[in-house]
């Protein structure tokens, strides 16, 4: 196993440099770089199973970041919020997240974190919210995205979703995993999102 999370960090920096959309240039221009590393235990998940076919299915603009994350999944701290009381073993068998940056990140930064979500094919992450504002980036195509009441919408890999601080969201995979490039800003970078009903 190689080990290159300098070179992780640079893949993300370069995918967020390139993307079409100025909120996701806006904010790779924002962040300062030069973070130091945090030696952080590795830590695995179920989740990172799903690695493979996500490898198989992202665009190609993507395939840089996406080899760079499966080559380092076993050194990274895989991470789940939620545990089976909230809602249940299917969900946590299919779900995770790395940060490799931020304030419990493989680098340290105080002012926004910037990770990846992987859920399985057919998974549901119930609706939440928190206070940091949000910015995801699928890496795959037909997850449902939901925002506030609204219905689940079915985005394109390299679509950019903003979440507002405390705006409830929902995604709802189909029969492909979802990866997904996550920045958080604005709000206790590591709180627990609150569960609005549901599953819980
Ligand atoms: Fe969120």
């Amino acid at each position: 196993m190689t080990t290159n999370f300098e070179e992780l960090l640079e893949a993300f920096r370069a995918f967020l440099q390139f993307q079409g959309t100025s909120m996701a240039r806006d904010t790779a221009a924002s962040i300062d770089w030069a973070m130091p590393v945090r030696p952080l235990e590795p830590k695995t998940a179920p989740c990172i199973r799903h690695l493979d076919r996500i490898g198989d299915i992202v665009p190609e603009s993507a395939q840089p970041l996406v080899r760079s994350l499966a080559g380092n999944r076993e050194a990274l701290c895989w991470g789940q919020t939620y545990t089976k009381e909230d809602f249940g073993l299917d969900f946590l068998d299919n779900y995770g997240w790395v940060e490799v940056f931020g304030t419990r990140g493989h680098f340290a930064n105080d002012e926004v974190a910037g990770g990846f979500l992987i859920l399985g094919p057919e998974t549901v992450y119930p609706d939440h919210h928190h206070e940091a504002e949000e910015i995801y980036i699928p890496l795959t195509d037909g997850t449902g995205w939901r925002k506030g009441e609204g219905a689940f919408q079915v985005r394109r890999a390299t679509e950019l979703i903003h979440h507002p601080s405390n705006i409830n969201h929902a995604m709802k995979t189909g029969v492909e995993p979802l990866l997904a490039l996550y920045l958080w800003r604005g709000g206790p970078l590591a709180a627990k999102s609150t569960i609005t009903g549901g599953m819980a």
